[in-house]
């Protein structure tokens, strides 16, 4: 049996990875480390908390000890790094966190790495999962290439980017087998619903604004979480040491463009005039200001060529099962939006 250590597996992404690898791999274990912050719940992997193959450690993935003592007694195999602060919007209000988790805590685990693995690093790997936002921003044409200069613009931004020199670094000096992910935006079931595609579903649902920054002109590129599972699976597997793989979906949208679509969606899905949904509108003074990126876009070429990795899941049909998904489990959205996100959401968009 191989042992896999996810961390921040109770997040968006970490979650629907550690039941897609559970699901597709008999001879795996995971153990899954994650804090519970706001954005983790234990809810989010409720239907295999009972698999003899899966294993929940409530700690800090900068929590030096605790993760000595698991790496002691799973020998791991294999890593795949979820953990993180993951929302721009916050990192602009407090970088403190993101600098404790996403760079302090990758340090943690890649030491870890090396003082239990001692060099035998025949079939280990050390995945991190980063994000496209650690090329900063392009204008209306181009894209970014694995190649890409690193040139992040908002504090979550650059705590990814510090990451991945962390990896680089611990791969180049100890020969750590560290391989990266940079994907775009994920959308899917069981994302916090302080993001663009739940934020809308659930205020439209609740009849209220749809806060769109600025003129809603940037440009995101939406992958499907699934697809990007399997990619994270298909490089933890397949890819090569030391190397970055872009994951990316194929699917420029202008964010204006993602609000109505949802508006469509739901009123297609519930009945109802479109126009009940996009009255909902309302432009308001970007929050991020010069952090706020324009437009990601990647090449995925090296994923396709070496791994043969495409994505599967148009945007409209993405889009579909993730409002249905919605639609279905509206008290999960009651249960993670605590008092604590309230009071966020006062910060950013006012009372
Ligand atoms: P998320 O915010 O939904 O989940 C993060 C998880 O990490 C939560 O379960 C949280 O409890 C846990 N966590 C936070 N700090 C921790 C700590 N110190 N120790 C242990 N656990 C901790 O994030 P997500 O959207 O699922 O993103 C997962 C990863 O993917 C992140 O590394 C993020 O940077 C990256 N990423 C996300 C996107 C996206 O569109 N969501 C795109 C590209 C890359
Ligand atoms: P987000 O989902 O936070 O992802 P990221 O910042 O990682 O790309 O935001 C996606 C885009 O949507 C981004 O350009 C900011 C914009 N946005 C809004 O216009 N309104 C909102 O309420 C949110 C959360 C985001």
């Amino acid at each position: 049996m191989r042992a896999l250590l996810v961390t921040g597996g109770c997040g968006f992404i970490g979650s629907n990875f550690v039941r897609y690898v559970l699901r597709e791999r008999s001879d795996w274990r995971v153990v899954n480390l994650d804090k519970l912050t706001y954005a983790g719940n234990l809810a989010n992997l409720e239907d295999v908390s009972k698999d003899p193959r899966y294993r929940f450690v409530k700690g800090d993935i900068a929590d030096r000890n605790l993760v000595d003592r698991l790496f002691k007694e799973e020998g791991f195999d294999a890593v795949a790094n979820f953990a993180a602060e993951s929302h721009v919007d916050r990192s602009i209000l407090d970088a403190s966190p993101f600098i404790d988790t996403n760079i302090k805590g990758t340090q943690v685990l890649l030491e870890a790495a090396r003082s239990h693995w001692l060099g035998e690093y025949e079939g280990k790997v050390f995945l991190q999962v980063s994000t496209d936002e650690v090329y900063g921003s392009l204008g209306e044409t181009g894209v970014f290439t694995e190649n890409s200069s690193l040139e992040p613009n908002s504090p979550y931004a650059a705590s990814k980017a510090s990451a991945d020199l962390i990896c680089r670094a611990y791969h180049k000096a100890y020969g750590i087998p560290v391989v990266i992910t940079r994907s775009s935006n994920n959308y899917g079931p069981y994302q916090f619903p302080e993001k663009l595609i739940p934020l809308m579903i659930w205020n439209a649902l609740q009849g209220k604004e749809l806060p769109v920054y600025g003129k809603g002109l940037q440009v995101r590129d939406w992958l499907y979480v699934e697809d990007n599972c399997r990619a994270i699976l298909a490089v933890l597997e397949e890819g090569r040491v030391g190397e970055v793989y872009n994951i990316g979906g194929g699917s420029e949208k202008r964010n204006i463009e993602v609000v109505e679509a949802v508006c469509e969606c739901l009123a297609k899905k519930l009945g109802k005039p479109v126009d009940r949904f996009e009255s909902l509108v309302t432009f308001i003074k970007d929050p991020r200001g010069a952090a706020h990126d324009f437009r990601y876009a990647l090449s995925c070429e090296k994923i396709k060529k070496e791994l043969g990795w495409e994505p599967r899941v148009s945007f409209e049909e993405g889009l579909e099962r993730t409002i249905d998904w919605y639609l279905s489990n509206q008290d999960w959205v009651r249960e993670v939006i605590t008092g604590e996100y309230m009071e966020y959401y006062k910060k950013v968009y006012g009372p």
